[in-house]
């Protein structure tokens, strides 16, 4: 089935050679304004940061196309409505791997308890002083899982590796989870550190706004590897500056599109908010990296090549997203 891909990177294609499918490459991503490159393609596949907007899937329906197969878990950049409007299929890729984004979440918490990025500029420049860089034992620490869907519970395992006393909330609690189901109010008041795991619904927008921030322990760290809508940036930044929110690791962040996964080093950055975020020493910010592993790569393109199979044999595919 032809497809024409958006936002493609050079790295990702080679898993689609040798597919029966013939593809189309497209560097950028899709908006209303681009969504004309899908003309005549019957199968359009997106990322995380295609915006598929009422009116981007009206341009899409009116060029023919008839699946949208996303290379994420994550729909919320599809209008799901206007989809269904235009009798258009959407196919996921509900799991690929669960420790890539999980052990992403980890990696931030060590490198910024310990201080990593610091600590490798200083040893650069021959300055070997270790003032500045103490940490914490995370062993014995309380961590805060928000959401303990497949990324959560792969997380909250991990941590209680460590040692840790691992506290979660989540509407649909797992009956054989080794965590202790509390309200979010006490996950947020008893965690040292949060890791956020749920996805970015309407309910979820903004989860992490003054009042949490307020709410949480003196110090705590705020991990989000899972969308940037959750946080509400300017009420971490507050918090960061009196010292009530210790540390912020961000994999996401809400105006990421159009600035993650492109080269950017050659222009101004536009952004006040993310610019303020880069000058806060207890700021690590990755670019939506955290599923970035050959793994993940390589269940992506198997089950987004068999979902657009599945469509083409049979009108739907196993991994739809329902409306
Ligand atoms: P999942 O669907 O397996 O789990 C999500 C869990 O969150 C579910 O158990 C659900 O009941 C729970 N949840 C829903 N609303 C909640 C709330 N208000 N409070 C607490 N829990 C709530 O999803 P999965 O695969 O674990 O992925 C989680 C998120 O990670 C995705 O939604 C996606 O946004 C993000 N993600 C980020 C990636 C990255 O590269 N940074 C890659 C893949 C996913």
């Amino acid at each position: 089935m032809r497809t024409a891909f958006f936002s493609a990177r050079r790295d990702e294609q080679p898993f689609y050679q040798g597919s029966s499918h013939p593809i189309t490459f497209f560097e950028t991503s899709l908006s209303a304004a681009t969504a004309k490159l899908a003309t005549d393609y019957p199968a359009v596949c997106l990322f995380v940061n295609d915006n598929a907007n009422a009116e981007a899937i009206a341009a899409l329906a009116a060029g023919g196309t008839k699946f949208i197969a996303l290379r994420s878990a994550g729909f919320n950049h599809v209008d799901l409505q206007a989809a269904a409007h235009h009798g258009m299929v959407v196919g996921r890729v509900p799991a690929y791997s669960p420790y890539a984004v999980a052990e992403h979440a980890v990696a931030l918490i060590l490198a910024l308890n310990r201080k990593l990025v610091r600590a490798n500029a200083r040893v650069h420049e021959n300055n070997f002083l270790l003032d500045g860089l103490m940490g914490f034992d995370i062993h014995g620490r309380t961590v805060g899982v928000v959401g303990t869907g497949q990324i959560g519970s792969v997380f909250a395992g991990i941590m209680r590796g460590f040692g840790c006393r691992v506290l979660a909330t989540d509407p649909f609690p797992q009956a054989n989870l080794a965590v202790e189901y509390v309200s979010w109010q006490d996950l947020l008041t008893s965690s040292d550190i949060i890791s956020l795991h749920c996805p970015l619904t309407p309910q979820t927008y903004h989860l992490v706004d003054d009042a949490a921030v307020d709410a949480m322990k003196p110090g705590a760290m705020l991990i989000n590897t899972s969308r940037g809508g959750l946080v509400d940036a300017l009420a971490a930044i507050r918090g960061l500056k009196t010292g009530q929110l210790g540390y912020l690791g961000l994999d996401v962040y809400e105006e990421e599109a159009g600035m993650f996964f492109a080269d950017l080093s050659g222009s101004v950055l536009q952004d006040d908010v993310f610019a303020r975020l880069l000058t806060l020493p207890n700021v690590l910010i990755t670019g939506h990296q955290a599923f970035y592993t050959r793994q993940a790569l390589e269940n992506i393109a198997s089950t987004t090549l068999q979902n657009i199979t599945d469509f083409e044999a049979t009108g739907s595919c196993t991994h739809l997203v329902k409306l």
